[in-house]
């Protein structure tokens, strides 16, 4: 049976991919951010997971006006790297997991999530920064990734009430999944962040605060706010924080956080967490 082993939450600014790319995680500037990598690194080094399923999203990359799914999931071997318009980045094309994509496709449009299934989607910087800031400079991924899209761009995007459940639909799944997989999840995004109109550049620390900690403890108090809750709290791009919906829901009641840091940069608060899912644990 596969299991979920942890939740971990981190950025995804295009700025933390090009700190990365630039070897820049020492200056002053971005040492607090990496600093708080770190220990993410040591943990997916000692913990080697199979299969990351990663709660992300586009930013019209590879979808545009014309068609954006409300949740999308990539099926592909390889999920290639996208070009923004400044040339790709020289990364390796991810690995995805095929055949367990597919298993949660067919498991979760049975049980009432109907996913975009996508043969080809080329990966933005909301998949490749915080990937490449958890495993630097590889020449080759050391785990398998399968995304999982969230429209958080372009209203009307999925509630937060149901982006939770999507991450419990996506637990049951991933349990009913016969081979022996070790699964993160991963939920990325901006903790508050307004890249436009009259409250651009609005960050928010205590808000932030308060969201990881009810993340952790209650995240049900944040699954039933409204959109226009969390946007005046944390901006109009700090909806995006329903991806961290959808990861909290995937892990049991009972997760235990061993990281957290926090740090405000570049527009952006920046949240980093590791959530250990205590009933995987117990199960071992
Ligand atoms: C930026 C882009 C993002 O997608 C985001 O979540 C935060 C910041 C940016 O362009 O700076
Ligand atoms: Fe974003």
């Amino acid at each position: 049976m596969a299991r979920i082993i942890a939740g971990l939450g981190s950025p995804h600014a295009p700025a933390v991919g090009a700190a990365v790319d630039r070897k820049d995680e020492e200056s002053p500037y971005w040492k607090p951010l990496f600093d708080g990598y770190k220990p993410m690194r040591a943990w997916l080094e000692r913990e080697r997971p199979d299969v990351m399923i990663l709660f992300t999203n586009d930013h019209f990359t590879s979808f545009f006006l014309d068609v954006i799914p409300t949740f999308a999931i990539a099926v592909a071997g390889q999920h290639e790297i996208a070009d923004e318009g400044w040339g790709k980045r020289q990364l390796p094309e991810v690995p995805g997991h095929t055949d367990l994509a597919w298993h949660l496709s067919r498991e979760l449009v049975e049980k009432g999530f109907d996913l975009s299934v996508c043969h080809r989607l080329p990966l933005d910087h909301g998949s490749l920064s915080p990937l490449s800031a958890l495993m630097p400079h590889v020449t080759e991924w050391p785990v398998k990734v399968v995304p999982i899209l969230v429209n958080v761009l372009h209203f009307p995007i999925p509630t937060p009430a149901r982006c939770f459940e999507l991450g419990r639909a996506i637990r049951r799944a991933v349990q009913s999944y016969e081979d022996d997989l070790k699964v993160v999840v991963l939920g990325t995004g901006g903790l508050s962040h307004q890249l436009a109109g009259e409250r651009f550049g609005l960050i928010d620390p205590a808000w932030d605060a308060e969201f990881l900690t009810r993340l952790e403890t209650e995240p049900e108090s944040l699954a039933a706010m409204t959109h226009q809750q969390l946007i005046a709290r944390g901006g109009t791009e700090g909806v995006e924080v329903i991806m961290w919906l959808c990861m909290r829901g995937a892990l049991s009641q009972r997760v235990r956080c061993v990281h957290k840091n926090y740090y405000h940069a570049t527009l952006t608060g920046y949240g980093q967490v590791i959530f250990e899912d205590m009933e995987s644990r117990d199960a071992r």
